[in-house]
């Protein structure tokens, strides 16, 4: 029920003490994996889109967008750049289709598995402006470390974008892992209660606050790798 939503219950208190490890084989081992092929439509629709619109444009994504507000509230925000929200579920994205019919003209909608595209962007040389990544999946247990974006293999394509990355959740464990994982890779961050008067950017902060949780985010200006010759 709306405003009834329990906090994240984990068997962790503490960064996961395999964290490190888990960070630097991703960072000698390049994620090699095949990729699904309506992932890789999925970005060959991305870039037609992208070309269509100005490909000079800056890029903003918006990985895991749920139902969208927050990849509209940014569409409107910054009409001059192009918004990509990111979901592996059609049902969300149909869903914030219906509700913010129709969508700003700089925003796209695409059902895809953000670790695919990421990768598929990354190796085309997007540089995006933003990246937002709001209320991702917990997998709180440890076990599940490897679900976390800083444990996922993806996670060096991830840096590899660049751009300032900004996430938000309502379990400060996560943030504070991926502020150590970044740190690994060099990069700063800054973690930050997030201000209660805020109006909310997305459905899950929404229902977080209705619900009384502290929520928090995390700020990191990615300096990207340099671009291979
Ligand atoms: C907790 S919800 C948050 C949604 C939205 N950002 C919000 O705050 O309201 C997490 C979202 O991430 C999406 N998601 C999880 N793993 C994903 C993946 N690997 N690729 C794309 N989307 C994913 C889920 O479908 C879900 O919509």
């Amino acid at each position: 029920m709306f405003g009834n939503s329990e906090a994240v219950s984990s068997n962790q208190t503490d960064p996961h003490p395999g964290l490190e490890n888990i960070v630097r084989r991703h960072q000698r081992n390049p994620w090699r994996a095949p990729l699904a092929d309506h992932d890789r439509a999925a970005f060959v629709e991305a870039q037609r889109w992208r070309q269509a619109r100005g490909a000079h444009r800056p890029v903003i994504l918006d990985s895991g967008c749920g139902t969208a507000r927050s990849s509209v509230c940014l569409a409107l925000r910054y009409p001059e750049a192009l918004v990509f929200g990111l979901d592996q579920s059609e049902h969300r994205l149909a869903r914030g289709r219906r509700r913010f019919s129709p969508l700003p003209d700089n925003l796209l909608l695409l059902r895809t598995d953000c670790a695919g595209f990421w990768r598929l962007a990354g190796q085309a040389g997007w540089r995006p402006w933003a990246h937002y990544l709001l209320y991702p999946n917990p997998w709180p247990k440890s076990a599940h470390l490897k679900r976390r974006w800083h444990g996922h293999p993806v996670f060096p394509d991830l840096l590899t974008l660049g751009g300032t990355l900004r996430l938000r959740s309502n379990w400060e464990l996560y943030l504070r892992e991926m502020a150590q994982a970044l740190a690994l890779a060099g990069q700063a961050s800054r973690l930050a209660v997030l201000e209660d008067g805020s109006e909310p950017l997305t459905d899950f902060e929404d229902k977080y606050r209705h619900s009384g949780h502290r929520l928090w985010e995390l700020v990191a200006p990615l300096t990207p790798p340099p671009d291979q010759p």
